[in-house]
């Protein structure tokens, strides 16, 4: 992949990842083009973050089909308008179908609020409490039909403390994505990771497990 790799946002809501990619990219710290910004939802912020950053945005509402493989030929459709290299799933809040997994195949990332293969899907972080884990973070992994179940390529967990609520934990967990995942997606765009034989290639090696990288609690990494 080249170093400007054209690189496409998927969102549904706030867009806090998708303001860390566009900070990365303005403060020099990314070499991707983000290219378009497309939501599933009419009134996700992260819509307003693109504009107020230049960026092209795209809505077609998930609602006005009457199937998920519909729908996702109208978001593959809308994408191929751009011809992204790599597409970006940043809360994106739609399961993608397997047809469109495989026509992006290698060329899609997700990050997933768990130490995968742990806790996969949803309300991630009370579940970690309720489980009294003494570490979380988020995970990010390459798209394949399986949820959250890709090769995975970059982690970054933390304590949990004694007592903090979940949504407490939730912040701290999206702190540490907004540096992990323009960090991974930056690898992909420069061909230092790569998709193969349904395996992540981190610099010409096949990984079976990411590379893990530790926060402490301020959020700095260790
Ligand atoms: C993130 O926490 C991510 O782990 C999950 O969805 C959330 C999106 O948040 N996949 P935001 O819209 O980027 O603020």
């Amino acid at each position: 992949m080249s170093t400007r790799c054209k690189t496409a946002i998927l969102i549904s809501g706030s867009g806090t990842n998708l303001q860390a990619f566009i900070d990365a990219v303005a403060e020099g710290r990314l070499s991707l083009e983000l290219a378009v910004v497309v939501s599933n939802n009419p009134d996700a912020f992260g819509l307003v973050r693109a504009r107020n950053a230049g960026i092209p945005t795209a809505c077609i509402e998930h609602g006005h089909f009457s199937s998920r493989d519909s729908f996702d030929c109208a978001v593959a459709n809308k994408l191929d308008e751009w011809r992204p290299d790599l597409l970006i799933l940043a809360g994106f809040m739609r399961i993608l179908s397997a047809g469109f997994v495989e026509r992006y195949r290698g060329r899609v990332l997700n990050i997933h609020p768990a130490l995968l293969p742990a806790y996969p899907g949803l309300n991630t972080h009370q579940r970690v409490l309720d489980a009294g884990e003494k570490w979380h973070g988020s995970t990010v992994h390459f798209v394949t039909e399986e949820l959250d179940g890709g090769p995975r390529i970059l982690q970054g967990r933390l304590p949990v403390v004694a007592g903090e609520s979940a949504s407490q934990l939730q912040a701290r967990v999206q702190a540490l994505e907004h540096q992990i995942y323009p960090e991974a997606a930056g690898w992909v765009g420069e061909g230092r990771v790569e998709y193969r034989d349904g395996r992540a290639w981190i610099d010409g090696v096949a990984a079976d497990d990411p590379i893990v990288q530790t926060f402490d609690l301020s959020g700095k990494r260790m």
